[in-house]
C-alpha cells in the first residue's frame, strides 16, 4: 500500500464495527503496519484487540486520514469530536449510507477535504466494490487517496456528482441483500421441485457464486452468456419467459426495488 502519508502522520479509524473491520483487515493485510493505525471504538472486538493497533488512546492531533465507519445516527456524537481536525490536511472519508458532504462541512468546517464512499459488504473477503466522490477541498489528490485506501478491500469507482451515490446504494450497497434473497427464492423453489433443502441450498449457492465469477471473467456480456446457454424450446428458455416477463418479470421487479432504496437514501440524506 503506497502510504507515506499515513506512515508519517497515522490513519484514524472511527467506528469499528463490520465495515471497519473488513475494512482494516484489508489493509493490514496489505502491509499497513498497525501501530500507524489509531481506532476509536466503544466495544472493540476481541478480533480488533489482538491486532497491535492502537486503541481507544490518545489520537495523533492531525492524522492523513481520518475513515469514519459508524452508523448514520451516531454520526451526530461521533464526528463533531473531531472537529478540530477539520479545515486542515486531515482528510475525511465516510462510509456512512445517507450522510452528504454538506452535513460533514457543517460538523467538522467548509474547508475540510471530504471525501464520501459507499462500499458493500464483500468487502469483507476483499471482493467489495465502492464508489466514491470528494467534496472540492478533497478534489483529485483526495480521490486517489480514497482509492488507495479502498481498493484494499475490493474495486472502486468514482463518481460524477454526490446524488448518483443514492443510485450506487440501490444497486451495489443494497444489492448483496438482493442476491442473498435469490440465493434463499431459488432454494425455496428447488425444495418445491422435490429437492432436499441442504441439496437446494447448496445446488443454489454455487449457481450464484459460478455464474457471478463467469460474468466477471468473460469476454461476453452477461446477455451473451443468457443466449448461450438457452437453446430454443429448451428448459432455460421455458424458465426465462417467466423472469424476463415485462410487467411480472425481473426487469420491473428490480427497478421498483432499487428505486426504493434509492428513495430510502435520499430520504436518510434529508434527516
Ligand atoms: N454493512 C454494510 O453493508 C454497509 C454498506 C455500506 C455502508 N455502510 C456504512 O458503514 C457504516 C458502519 O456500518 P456497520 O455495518 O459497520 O455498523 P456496525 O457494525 O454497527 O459498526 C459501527 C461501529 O461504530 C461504533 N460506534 C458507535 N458509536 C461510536 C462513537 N461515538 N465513536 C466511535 N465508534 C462508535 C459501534 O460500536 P457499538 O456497537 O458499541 O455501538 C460499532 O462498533 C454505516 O454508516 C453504514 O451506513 C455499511
Amino acid at each position: 500500500m503506497q502510504e507515506s502519508r499515513i506512515a508519517k502522520h497515522g490513519l484514524m479509524l472511527l467506528g469499528c464495527g463490520k465495515m471497519g473491520s473488513a475494512m482494516l483487515e484489508g489493509w493490514l493485510a496489505r502491509g499497513l503496519p498497525p501501530a500507524s493505525v489509531w481506532v476509536r471504538d466503544p466495544n472493540p472486538s476481541d478480533w480488533l484487540k489482538s491486532q497491535g493497533v492502537n486503541l481507544n488512546g490518545e489520537t495523533p492531533e492531525t492524522p492523513a486520514i481520518v475513515l469514519v465507519a459508524v452508523k448514520p445516527q451516531m454520526m451526530g456524537d461521533a464526528v463533531p469530536q473531531l472537529a478540530a481536525m477539520g479545515n486542515g490536511e486531515t482528510l475525511f472519508v465516510s462510509v456512512a449510507a445517507g450522510t452528504t458532504i454538506a452535513t460533514f462541512e457543517k460538523m467538522l468546517g467548509h474547508q475540510t477535504p471530504i471525501v464520501r464512499a459507499m462500499p458493500n459488504t464483500p468487502a469483507a473477503i476483499g471482493r467489495g466494490i465502492t464508489a466514491i466522490v470528494a467534496n472540492k477541498h478533497a478534489g483529485s489528490a483526495g480521490l486517489d487517496e480514497a482509492e488507495m485506501l479502498l481498493s484494499a478491500v475490493g474495486e472502486v469507482v468514482r463518481l460524477e456528482d454526490e446524488t448518483q451515490i443514492d443510485a450506487v446504494t440501490g444497486v451495489s450497497g443494497s444489492g448483496p441483500a438482493y442476491v442473498f434473497h435469490m440465493i434463499e427464492a431459488m432454494a425455496a423453489a428447488g425444495e418445491a421441485q422435490g429437492l432436499s433443502p441442504e441439496m437446494a441450498m447448496q445446488l443454489a449457492k454455487a449457481t450464484v457464486a459460478g455464474a457471478g465469477a463467469l460474468a466477471m471473467q468473460a469476454d461476453e456480456s452477461p446477455s451473451q452468456l443468457r443466449v448461450n446457454v438457452t437453446s430454443p424450446n429448451g428448459t432455460t428458455q421455458a424458465a426465462l419467459e417467466v423472469l424476463m416477463d415485462e410487467k411480472s418479470g425481473f426487469p420491473p421487479l428490480l427497478k421498483r426495488a432499487v428505486a426504493a432504496a434509492a428513495d430510502r437514501s435520499r430520504e436518510l440524506a434529508r434527516g
